[in-house]
């Protein structure tokens, strides 16, 4: 296999950005297919072209300018990358992978054959059903829109009958149905598959989330071995049934002691932003060497603990983020202040996990608020 140079990215969000970031540091030639010339990766990659990733001669043209195409958001139609393949376009993960991804109601049919354990979930196809579901779990439950969710956003917790019924997508679409669990603890795994089939995964992280979003991620996990081995074993038989090349997010539960499978993403996610500091390769550099059909670099961890904490958009975010702190790693993607969006992270590195974690928390807090209080 002849090592690649040019990737194309779907998507320019701050995934896409951070690839950037890891090719020019590596060699590699990125071009960005971006909804909006003001997107994180828009704004620093030269070679960005502005189109819809839902449109296929967008899809085709970036495609035809590189050598390889990969993915920073799950918002394409598996079709529409399958017509690609079969027109000779090399995508990486290809699109039997990214039609799993994108589909949390395939995820559990793949995870099923393949005998994981999972929440107990009901798929549901219409109001009608949800509220059925809901009744059968005892009035309370979680809904998750199968195809399309991100963030959190297709996530509603603490669902009632009645807050389904505003929650409840206008387009049609499946929705997973699962009784709220009293969760011990959240851990994920990153694992990453080369064209080869070759694997490296990375040291667990345990992962605690806010309003359904990821919000602090933390290494070592400081859970039971034996759980950490399992869950790998679990994230590695699932990169090898969808036949992912690149990064495969695996999220995990932890409940009454035992595991349980959540979701996957195929490409660089949140969970495995801390790598950047924490480990001898980050995932976004292990992504592009995976799809670009390099070797793969270390995931060994070169600090005795780090912790991640996202940098959040709130009423209180002005245009800008003060004083940068200078005891973290910052990594801000440009994004305009929100409520709610995430417009960066950081991450402490320290011999102790308490000790980054509460610098990495203090930081992000002086960011969030600087804007305001300077
Ligand atoms: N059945 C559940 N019971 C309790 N909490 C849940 C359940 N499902 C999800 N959550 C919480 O919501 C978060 C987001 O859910 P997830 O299924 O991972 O969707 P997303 O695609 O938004 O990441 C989880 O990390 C977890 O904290
Ligand atoms: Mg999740």
């Amino acid at each position: 296999m002849i090592p690649l140079r040019t990737i194309g990215i779907v998507g320019g969000g701050q995934l896409a950005l951070m690839m950037a970031e890891a090719a020019s540091r590596i060699g590699l030639e990125v071009e960005v297919l971006a909804a909006r010339s003001d997107d994180p990766a828009a704004r620093i990659v030269p070679r960005t072209s502005i189109g819809d990733p839902g449109d296929p001669s967008a899809l085709r043209d970036l495609a035809g300018r590189c050598e390889v195409v990969t993915f920073d958001h799950e918002m394409v139609d598996p079709t529409v990358l399958g017509d690609l393949e079969s027109e000779g376009f090399v995508l990486r993960p290809g699109a039997r992978a990214m039609a799993v991804a994108v589909d949390k109601e395939r995820q559990l049919e793949v995870f099923g054959r393949l005998g994981l354990p999972v929440p107990a979930t009901t798929v549901a196809r219409s109001l009608d059903e949800v509220r059925i579901a809901i009744d059968a779990v005892g009035g309370t439950a979680v809904l998750k829109v199968a195809i399309g969710g991100y963030d959190g956003r297709g996530v509603l917790l603490g669902a009632t009958a009645e807050s389904a019924t505003e929650w409840m997508p206008d387009r049609p679409v499946a929705v997973l149905v699962q009784p709220e669990m009293d969760i011990d603890a959240e851990i994920a795994v990153q694992v990453v598959r080369g064209a080869d089939g070759d694997m490296v995964v990375y040291p667990v992280v345990r992962t605690v989330q806010r309003d359904g979003m990821c919000a602090v991620v933390q290494v070592p996990s400081r859970l039971d071995p034996e759980i950490e081995r399992a869950a790998v074993d679990m994230a590695r038989s699932v990169a090898d049934e969808i036949d992912v090349v690149g990064v495969l997010a695996v999220e995990f539960f932890i409940v009454d002691g035992a595991l349980l499978l959540n979701e996957i993403a195929a490409r660089p996610h949140n969970s495995g932003h801390i790598t950047m500091e924490s480990s001898r390769t980050s995932q976004f550099e292990n992504h592009l060497r995976a799809v670009a059909g390099h070797p793969l670099g270390s995931t060994e961890l070169v600090v005795p603990a780090a912790a991640m904490v996202n940098v959040v958009g709130s009423s209180r975010t002005g245009g800008g983020y003060g004083i940068l702190p200078a005891d973290v790693a910052v990594h801000l993607y440009g994004k305009r202040p929100r409520p709610g969006r995430k417009l960066g992270h950081v991450t402490a590195t320290a011999v102790t996990l308490e000790d980054a974690t509460e610098r990495a928390l203090r930081a992000a807090r002086t960011l969030e608020n600087g804007a305001s209080t300077s």
